[in-house]
């Protein structure tokens, strides 16, 4: 899963593909290239690691070109080295690739027989080898793509350049995203549009199954069954601004400050101006419908999803399967009448979700996306959408994302509630009332982060950490540890604190911190007596609660955090907020990167 970049085009086209590649940075980050096409042949450039090693080495040693590809990896086959960065070459083509060739082996094979001797570990090369071998044999480059095209298995999207043709870039779209940017003079492709809005907001998205001939003048595309086909050219309303970190360190403090603002914003919207009630007039499932709602997603979107399942079974009796997209979708769960499918997604392009979401709606269920990105392959796919108004989450680890996704799950579940006629006007009153004071709530639980600061340095290097949660407080847990995770490498798991008896409890001692999330609700009582559990084994406990609940247990915790008071309902949202420092400050104490960690990308777009 990477970013592809193309552009052919009547100047000179490697700055561009670089300020493009920094656009798609999120999508992989371990290794970069660019290649073009000069009077004399194919120029190529890649590094390894970080984009800046390869502006270095192009600010060196030009390249020269009005047409080019360019590509930001995140490996799948092979490691991150120069050797297996993309665009890969032969004397004749080269190719940019995002996604997995799953026949790569038999075709290598095949290609290894007829002498080619490749020079990467990846899947990729055999459609340079294979390209070669049809030009070899007379084919135009048109056709020997066309012909090499129709032997690829699995999900990609290419950029195609071709030695001795500076008019001529070919793509093509079979399960990842390609846009097509028509520019003054020029055409572009990119595995986004927002790689593309410093150039042009005038953005056609190829459909699966589609071939593209690009000059600088034109665009030609062909269907699946090689029929010329039009695509419609939006407007893309993507910023070409670069969004700046401000004054923060990392784009992921920044975010995470962002927060008040962001679910301000996404509240706002799902709200009536008048009556201030949840209020959602083109939503096109009807949950009074509907007897079991599917919710697949991933990463830090599906524990959202986790958390909904709480509220819309408490709220509205609606029954919620929730489940991981990449197990959803290869389980062979029956398909119920009456279902609906929810998908959660900040990029709108993860293609496990993605994939579940395509089969939901082959299988029949109606389907709902929550997506952050406005003009992703999920936003133009899913029956019915709700935009989280997030902005642009550029920190690899979701924060702001996340809240605004339960915002928006909280609100729905009220929705729901609302047309099952599970509660009563009053209870949604107050109920909505409680999300709306997030906003303030959140700004106000910012003035801990001093304070974590200080506990991120006592614990900082702590081999494990066990984080603790019931009810709505479990998922919470979890994404607790998967933020630890992700940013620190420090090994953390989130577990239901009522099970923390039946496996984990073995792990304590006075090494393991234990993270309990104890919001003051019906369960307080129970969270509070597994923090005896783990004090009487000489477990160190950090406890997060509020006044009150600190108050009560100070004698035993090593350490605590004050949350304001708020209702049970919406303290998911809220203790969101202190995991996240935590995490930010523990893995700025670990000297990691934190807003590009190791080995993860923002978008995984293969399987
Ligand atoms: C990656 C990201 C996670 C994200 C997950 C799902 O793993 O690193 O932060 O939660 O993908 O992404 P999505 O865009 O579908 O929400």
């Amino acid at each position: 899963m990477c970013g592809i970049i193309g552009a052919v085009a009547n100047t000179e086209v490697t700055p561009l593909l670089l300020e493009g590649l920094q656009r798609l940075s999120y999508r992989g980050y371990d290794s970069a290239g660019v290649a073009t096409i000069t009077a004399t042949g194919i120029a190529r450039s890649r590094a390894e690691g970080k984009l800046q090693n390869l502006i270095n080495k192009v600010a060196n040693d030009p390249l020269p070109g009005h047409i080019g590809i360019g590509h930001t990896r995140w490996a799948t086959h092979g490691g991150p080295t120069e050797n297996n960065a993309h665009p890969h070459a032969s004397d004749k083509v080269a190719v940019v690739h995002n996604g997995i060739i799953e026949n790569y082996q038999e075709l290598r094979e095949e290609l290894a027989a007829r002498q080619v001797r490749f020079e990467s570990e990846t899947d990729t090369e055999v459609i340079v080898h294979l390209i070669t071998h049809y030009i070899n044999q007379g084919m135009t480059p048109v056709e020997a793509s066309r012909k090499t095209l129709a032997r690829l298995h699995g999900a990609f999207s290419l950029g195609i350049i071709f030695k001795g043709e500076e008019n001529l870039l070919c793509a093509a779209r079979q399960g990842t995203p390609l846009a097509i940017g028509h520019g003054k003079d020029a055409m572009y492709i990119a595995s986004d549009a927002l790689a593309l809005a410093p150039l042009t907001n005038q953005i056609c998205y190829l459909s699966d199954g589609d071939f593209a001939v690009l000059h600088s003048s034109s665009a030609e595309i062909f269907d699946a069954s090689g029929n010329k086909v039009e695509r419609p050219i939006r407007t893309s309303a993507v910023s070409a601004a670069m969004v700046g970190k401000g004054e923060y360190r990392h784009f992921m403090l920044k975010e995470i400050h962002e927060q008040p603002e962001v679910l301000g914003d996404t509240i706002n919207a799902l709200m009536h101006p008048g009556t201030g009630a949840v209020y959602l007039p083109e939503m096109q499932i009807d949950f009074a419908k509907i007897n079991r709602l599917v919710i697949a997603a991933c990463g830090t979107a599906y524990i959202a999803g986790m958390v909904a399942k709480y509220w819309f079974e408490k709220f509205s009796g609606l029954s919620v399967e929730i489940d991981i997209a990449s197990e959803w979708r290869y389980r062979s769960a029956p398909v119920e009448k009456n279902a609906a499918m929810l998908v959660i997604s900040q990029s709108g392009e993860t293609l496990d979700t993605l994939e579940a979401l395509r089969l939901a709606k082959k299988s029949g269920y109606a389907s709902l996306g929550i997506i952050n990105v406005p003009e992703s392959t999920m936003a133009r796919e899913a029956d019915a959408v709700i935009f989280t108004k997030a902005g642009p989450e550029i920190g690899v680890a979701s924060t702001k994302a996340f809240t605004t996704q339960l915002a928006t799950l909280a609100a729905l579940a009220l929705h729901a509630a609302q047309v099952r006629g599970t509660i009563t006007a009053e209870t949604q009153r107050a109920l909505t009332a409680h999300l709306r004071e997030i906003p303030a709530l959140m700004a106000e639980a910012l003035h801990a982060e001093e304070a974590i600061k200080t506990i991120a340095y006592d614990i900082h290097t702590a081999r494990d950490i066990l984080y603790l949660g019931r009810g709505t407080m479990y998922p919470i847990a979890m994404e607790g540890a998967l933020k630890l995770k992700e940013i620190s490498y420090i090994h953390a798991e989130g577990y239901a604190a009522g099970e923390l008896k039946h496996g984990p409890i073995a792990l304590i001692d006075e090494d393991v911190p234990i993270i309990l999330l104890a919001p003051p609700d019906a369960l307080l009582d129970k969270t509070l007596a597994n923090m005896q559990e783990v004090a009487a084994r000489g477990g160190k406990v950090l406890l997060i609660s509020d006044a009150a609940g600190v108050a009560r247990a100070r004698d035993t915790a090593a350490w605590t955090i004050t949350m304001p008071a708020c209702d049970p309902f919406v303290a998911p949202l809220l203790y969101s907020l202190p995991i996240q420092m935590l995490a930010y400050h523990i893995a700025v104490l670990k000297g990691t990167d934190v807003d590009q960690p190791r080995n993860l990308a923002k978008a995984v777009t293969v399987e």
